[in-house]
């Protein structure tokens, strides 16, 4: 057999580009060969800093000991057999385990899919059967993912939805509060009113679904008043409050969900990313009333819930314990946040600093303005953090925000070196 030669990035990606769609992107030219906690080494032996844990999957990091020994235990013993068909225990005690985790004083109940937008999906599809209503408002700059319906619900065109509509009927978009340009709470819940007078009214909407800090929007943080009087406005009209917590859920902001924060309890939430350390298992929990809805046979999937994410999962929940990574987050949050701070004293590019816990992100405007967002500079940051070793990501609805997802599990030593990589890069391009 002929050997292959050793692969590096620029080779492998020439093959990506003629094996693989362009509609698949990649932020960084870089192929991985090893990952370790925070770190990972490239093909060529190269290592970085990990700032962006596989877009917010990483919160227990790279191959957790705890985590991998869980899996190789549950590859022993059966691998799939579709919980439909023959059910096994790590699904149900880990639906157990998120019930109890779950906020909102009443009995919950939870199922698992594969992907955060077949969560949001399955979701929504609840919410219908439940309310019988058809009609659903999410969020300007929120996403919810790239299938058809949750493209609908996602609030950012490109590159997510152009030139794949029409998306479902019956999705209507408010706007979401954003003090840095100009949306009040107040605005925003106006805006709520007016798709009630001007597209369908209340007593059709199914859901309303939100996420507490919006994720690719760009990391704005739902003000807790406004998720209080979202939840009252739901009541008032017998709508279901949906939370998508896919990007904030798994301890990402020092609580396990995110809208813990602000005392509501959602009728349903959708989670998946880090709850399972990587691999592919997403969850919605919710009022059992709610859940019930769907008749049997409703809800379910081949590979929903396979039993090694399952068991992956289990060992996220011990992790969080044995490792005390919710307050680990805070801690992390206040660490990069009064180290981008710092930064942006000396940057007047940077034009706002935000997050909750360890979801921080800084935002970038041309000349120090917010209402020019500068998606250049934040581009070429990304690419030169990268080149200078730091896997870094962009968000925000005009891609100028950068977010820092890194390991929660990551040392105080690891997240200063990456800063201090954000630091010389950001200082590198202004001296160009
Ligand atoms: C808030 C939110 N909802 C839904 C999704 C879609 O999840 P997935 O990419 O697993 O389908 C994402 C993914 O980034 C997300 O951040």
């Amino acid at each position: 057999m002929q050997k292959k030669p050793p692969a590096d990035n620029a080779s492998l990606m020439a093959r990506r580009r003629a094996a693989i769609p362009r509609g698949v992107g990649q932020s960084h030219e870089v192929f991985i060969a090893r990952g370790e906690n925070a770190e990972i080494w490239d093909v060529e032996g190269k290592r970085y800093i990990d700032f962006a844990g596989g877009i917010a999957v990483l919160n227990t990091g790279h191959r957790h000991p705890t985590i991998v020994e869980a899996v190789k235990t549950q590859l022993d013993h059966y691998t799939h057999t579709c919980f439909q068909v023959v059910a096994y225990e790590p699904y149900v005690e880990l639906a157990e385990r998120i019930n109890a985790l779950a906020p909102g004083n009443f009995a919950k109940k939870t199922f698992f899919l594969s992907t955060g937008s077949e969560a949001v999906e399955n979701a929504v599809k609840i919410a219908r059967a439940h309310t019988g209503r058809s009609a659903v408002i999410a969020f300007s700059s929120g996403y919810h993912g790239r299938t058809l319906l949750t493209l609908g619900l996602t609030g950012k065109v490109a590159p997510y939805k152009t030139g794949f509509g029409p998306f479902p009927s019956e999705i209507f978009h408010a706007r979401f509060p954003d003090a840095l340009h100009g949306v009040s709470v107040d605005d925003s819940l106006a805006s709520i009113e007016a798709v009630f007078k001007n597209d369908v009214e209340a007593s059709r909407v199914a859901a309303i679904i939100v996420e507490p800090v919006q994720g690719e929007g760009g990391f704005n943080v739902a003000p807790p008043e406004f998720l209080q009087r979202l939840r009252a406005l739901c009541d008032q009209h017998g709508i279901l409050l949906i939370a998508d917590e896919i990007q904030t859920g798994a301890g990402r902001t020092g609580t396990w969900f995110a809208i813990e924060h602000s005392g509501v309890a959602p009728d349903l939430i959708t989670m998946a990313k880090s709850m399972a350390g990587g691999f592919p298992l997403s969850a919605v929990v919710g009022r059992a009333e709610v859940m019930d809805a769907p008749g049997p046979g409703g809800l379910g999937g081949t590979y929903a819930g396979n039993p090694l994410a399952c068991a992956a999962a289990l060992a996220v929940l011990d992790v969080f314990e044995s490792d005390r990574l919710l307050e680990r987050s805070r801690q992390l949050g206040l660490r990069l946040t009064a180290s981008l701070k710092a930064l942006a004293s000396r940057n007047p590019c940077i034009v706002d600093v935000r997050g909750l816990g360890a979801m921080v992100a800084m935002e970038l405007g041309k000349g120090g303005d917010p209402h020019q967002p500068d998606a250049d500079l934040t581009r070429r940051l990304c690419a030169e953090a990268t080149r200078r070793g730091l896997i870094l990501l962009a968000c925000g609805t005009y891609g100028n925000v950068v977010r820092i997802l890194v390991p929660l599990t990551a040392s105080d030593l690891i997240v200063d070196e990456g800063m201090a990589i954000i630091n010389a890069a950001l200082s590198a391009i202004e001296a160009d």
